[in-house]
């Protein structure tokens, strides 16, 4: 009966909602509540369901919730979650939608669904997400929905929508992604969005807005600070200026304005956005010059211009913006020389349509040698006006001089560096590696970025997963494993992408603040061979879920053990995993300064190139003293555990090594410390072979097929792994040593060194 626990597939949420040991079958039976029941039913009926997905929604209600009801989820009776896109729908939402009064999420985008948006959405005090795009809805978007105060995330993208944005949905104080892109909204931007403290997303691109665009951003009150990274609104008619308030949003990564009707300069405030990446201004009447505050966008990757009026000299520093990787300024009225390296890097058509441009083609080279400095036109140098200089200005120029110069050598010297330093870098990522962890000492900064839940909160390590805290608690959850630590699940959000969730017992973690400390620790550390954690969740009831990346190919103790005989596991992929786990142990006893304490080949994962990943560090650390003190620290798995730990109660360097012995013996034996070998440990019977002089007794049968070529390097490993497991632990060799001497039994045929920071094992030996 207990697999059946395993297989259940539902809600994270749901089995939140539960104690670790309740299991969820106890749901399985609740009825639906009798009002949602008759939503449900209308809703059904309002629908145009032409490929019959909406067929097993037949029964008198019973099993609604049971799981067989087609996108639906419930928590306690009551539907959670209605999730039906791709499905061919058409018809339209029933207004008896205002029902549902615990819907988080309503998902029904790309389908044919027309009609309005219910206002009665806005009587859904629960609702997170409302992804809605794709489909043929008219009308306009109801301002009720500015009452769903719990509102995260609203895509109304590519429908007919009409009418402007209804200004209440600045009350939403948790929204945080708005797309209305592709819909034939008119009017501006109300104010209060602009003001905005939450909104991350804001797309508008491809609609009928018009007017200014307001100049009150980053104006919100309450003291917050405005979140705003990506703002587009290209493909409208807005007119007037770029507000120089869009100069507050110290968060942006991304500003598109292409395509309207804007007019006046670039303000030279922009130059201010520290984090923007891309600036997309083409196709407007943009004039004046591009400002030269944009020297300071060190992060600057896309700077698009073309088609305004633009004028004055492109800036020198643009050439020496190495990160600059699409650049565009065809079809302004700039002057004077490009600056080789922008040519050499865009060509021509980036320059093309500036009468007054030269040196980017054959056809348009620059009289003599005009440096952008010396040229009288120059419409931003000091000398401009030819007023007479006092001797204290011209000593003060000729300092300044001097100093740029000394900067232009600095740069070149910097540059030089940065382009070895970049095929240095380049060589260290093949082989799936972040670039991240290959700088220096594999430890990323963290760009934590918190997502409001009520009174959960999720802090993403790295912005690079966009989930929400609700998409998490809505993603399809099915059980991994159990440990002492708590319940792993394999969550499977709606994009598809699957994430690794550990809830944590809840009774022996730390309080609230310590666990942050520690967990905000362990969330920066990144190493090729360790498991990287993404992102945290607290829950209103004291929650605790660690989010990790999910390893298709499971453990190495899986990969090692459940296989039949026709997927054999050569010699080089063993040894690149051994390679792989004492990279990863060296960089956690070195630089992290952390003990494993339960290294076994079950915490050992492997990627798509079977790379291996230590799982499972650190977490003793999220735990009260007390907890550790008891059992959990040297719990060791049995067969993993050095002999000393029975009466030592503490791990340490030597205990990890004799567990890395161990798993290194399963390499070469393919047998599981698991396994009965009369009665003895897998180290115990290693050892006794050994001493009887059978030695090739030992090694996985699979193995000896390559003997004549590799035997010489099983042996040293033999030699190696039964060093790790020396009953005696002063005997055993750091972890250093064991990387050392691996990498000498087989030395890397293709990457770098052994330099722990650098590149995992690849496949291509
Ligand atoms: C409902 O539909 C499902 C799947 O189509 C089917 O297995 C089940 O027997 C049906 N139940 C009733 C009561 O019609
Ligand atoms: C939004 O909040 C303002 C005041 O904070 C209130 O006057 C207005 O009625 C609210 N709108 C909605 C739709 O809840
Ligand atoms: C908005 O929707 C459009 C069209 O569906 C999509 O291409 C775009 O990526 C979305 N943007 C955001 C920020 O969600
Ligand atoms: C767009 O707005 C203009 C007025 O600004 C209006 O004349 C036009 O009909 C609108 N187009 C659509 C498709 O709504
Ligand atoms: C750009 O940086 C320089 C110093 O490097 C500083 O003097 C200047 O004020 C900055 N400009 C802006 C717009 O932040
Ligand atoms: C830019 O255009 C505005 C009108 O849109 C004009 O007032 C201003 O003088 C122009 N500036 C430059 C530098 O041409
Ligand atoms: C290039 O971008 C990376 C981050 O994307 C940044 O760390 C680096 O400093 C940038 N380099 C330059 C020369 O701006
Ligand atoms: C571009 O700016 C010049 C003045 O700098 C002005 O004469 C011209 O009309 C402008 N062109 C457009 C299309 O706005
Ligand atoms: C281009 O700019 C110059 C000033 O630099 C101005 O005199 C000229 O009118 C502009 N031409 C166009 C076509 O805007
Ligand atoms: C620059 O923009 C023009 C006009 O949109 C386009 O034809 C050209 O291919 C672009 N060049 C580059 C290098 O992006």
């Amino acid at each position: 009966m207990t697999h059946i626990l395993y297989t259940l597939v539902l809600p994270l949420l749901l089995l939140l909602l539960q104690p670790l040991h309740v299991t969820p079958q106890t749901w399985d039976g609740i009825i639906v509540t009798e009002s949602d029941f008759q939503a449900l039913q209308a809703f059904k009926q309002e629908l145009i369901d032409p490929k019959g997905f909406l067929k097993t929604w037949n029964d008198s209600g019973y099993g609604a919730c049971s799981g067989r009801w087609e996108g639906i989820k419930c928590a306690q009776g009551q539907v959670i979650v209605i999730q039906l896109p791709w499905r061919g729908l058409g018809g339209q939402i029933t207004s008896k939608i205002g029902q549902f009064q615990a819907l988080r999420k309503l998902s029904l985008h790309d389908n044919n669904i027309g009609g309005k948006i219910p206002k009665e959405l806005g009587y859904l005090p629960n609702l997170r997400g409302l992804q809605l795009f794709n489909n043929k809805f008219i009308g306009s978007i109801p301002p009720s929905l500015g009452s769903c105060t719990l509102l995260q995330t609203i895509d109304l993208s590519n429908n007919f929508l009409k009418g402007s944005i209804p200004q209440s949905l600045a009350n939403c104080s948790k929204l945080f992604r708005v797309n209305l892109t592709l819909n034939h909204l008119s009017g501006s931007i109300p104010d209060p969005i602009a003001k905005s403290n939450s909104i991350m997303y804001l797309a508008l691109q491809y609609n009928n807005f018009s007017g200014l665009i307001p100049d009150s951003w980053g104006s919100g009150q309450n003291g917050g600070k405005p979140v705003f990274k990506s703002l587009t609104f290209d493909h409208n008619f807005f007119t007037g200026v770029l507000p120089v308030s869009l100069s507050k949003l110290t968060e942006l990564e991304v500003l598109s304005v292409s395509h309207n009707q804007i007019s006046g300069n670039v303000p030279s405030e922009l130059g201010g956005l520290l984090k923007v990446r891309s600036i997309d201004l083409s196709n407007n009447l943009i004039n004046g010059s591009i400002p030269l505050s944009f020297q300071n966008l060190t992060l600057l990757d896309s700077l698009t211009l073309d088609h305004n009026n633009l004028s004055g000299e492109i800036p020198v520093f643009l050439g020496d913006k190495l990160n600059l990787t699409s650049f565009n300024v065809s079809y302004n009225n700039l002057s004077g020389s490009v600056p080789t390296q922008l040519f050499s890097k865009f060509g021509p058509s980036a320059f093309v349509g500036n009468l007054n441009l030269c040196g980017y083609s054959p056809s348009t080279q620059c009289p003599t040698s005009a440096s952008p400095s010396t040229n009288p036109s120059e419409p931003l140098s000091p000398q401009k006006g030819g007023t007479k200089l006092n001797t204290k200005e011209i000593i003060l120029i000729a300092a300044g001089a001097l100093i740029a110069i000394l900067l232009l050598i600095c740069c070149i010297l910097l540059c030089c560096l940065l382009k070895k330093k970049k095929g240095a870098k380049q060589k260290d990522t093949e082989g799936g590696v972040s670039s991240a962890a290959a700088a220096g000492k594999g430890v990323a900064p963290p760009e934590a970025e918190v997502a409001g839940e009520a009174g959960g909160k999720l802090v993403h390590f790295e912005g690079t997963m966009g989930f929400t805290a609700d998409d998490l608690l809505c993603a399809t959850a099915e059980i991994m494993g159990k440990s002492t630590y708590g319940t792993v699940y394999k969550a499977t959000l709606e994009d598809g992408d699957q994430v690794a969730v550990k809830r944590l017992r809840e009774k022996i973690t730390k309080n609230q603040r310590e666990f942050e400390i520690e967990v905000n620790l362990l969330g920066k550390i990144r190493h090729p061979n360790l498991l990287a954690m993404r992102a945290y969740y607290l829950g209103p009831k004291g929650e605790k879920l660690l989010v990790f990346d999910y390893m298709p190919k499971g453990s190495l103790a899986t990969f090692l053990h459940a296989r039949g005989p026709e997927t054999p596991v050569d010699w080089p992929t063993r040894m690149q995993i051994a390679k792989g786990m004492a990279r990863g142990l060296l960089s956690l006893h070195t630089h992290h300064n952390i003990i494993h304490g339960n290294l076994t080949s079950s915490n050992v994962l492997l990627d798509e190139n079977v790379n291996p990943k230590i799982a499972d560090f650190g977490l003793s650390r999220l735990m009260t003293a007390a907890a550790n003190s008891n059992v959990i620290a040297t719990a060791g798995a049995l067969g993993y555990r050095a002999p000393e730990l029975s009466k030592l109660k503490k791990a340490n360097t030597k205990t990890d090594v004799y567990s890395l012995g161990v798993i290194m013996l399963e390499l070469l034996t393919g047998k599981s410390p698991g396994e009965a070998m009369n009665g003895v440990d897998l180290p115990q019977w290693v050892a006794s072979i050994v001493k009887e002089e059978w030695t090739n007794e030992v090694f996985d049968l699979e193995l000896m097929k390559d003997a004549s070529a590799i035997g010489d390097e099983l042996l040293n490993t033999l030699k190696l792994a039964l060093h790790c497991v020396d009953p005696s632990p002063s005997a055993r060799p750091e972890v250093q040593l064991v990387l050392q001497q691996l990498e000498e039994i087989r030395p890397e045929t293709t990457t770098s060194s052994g330099d722990d920071g650098g590149a995992g094992p690849s496949m291509s030996e």
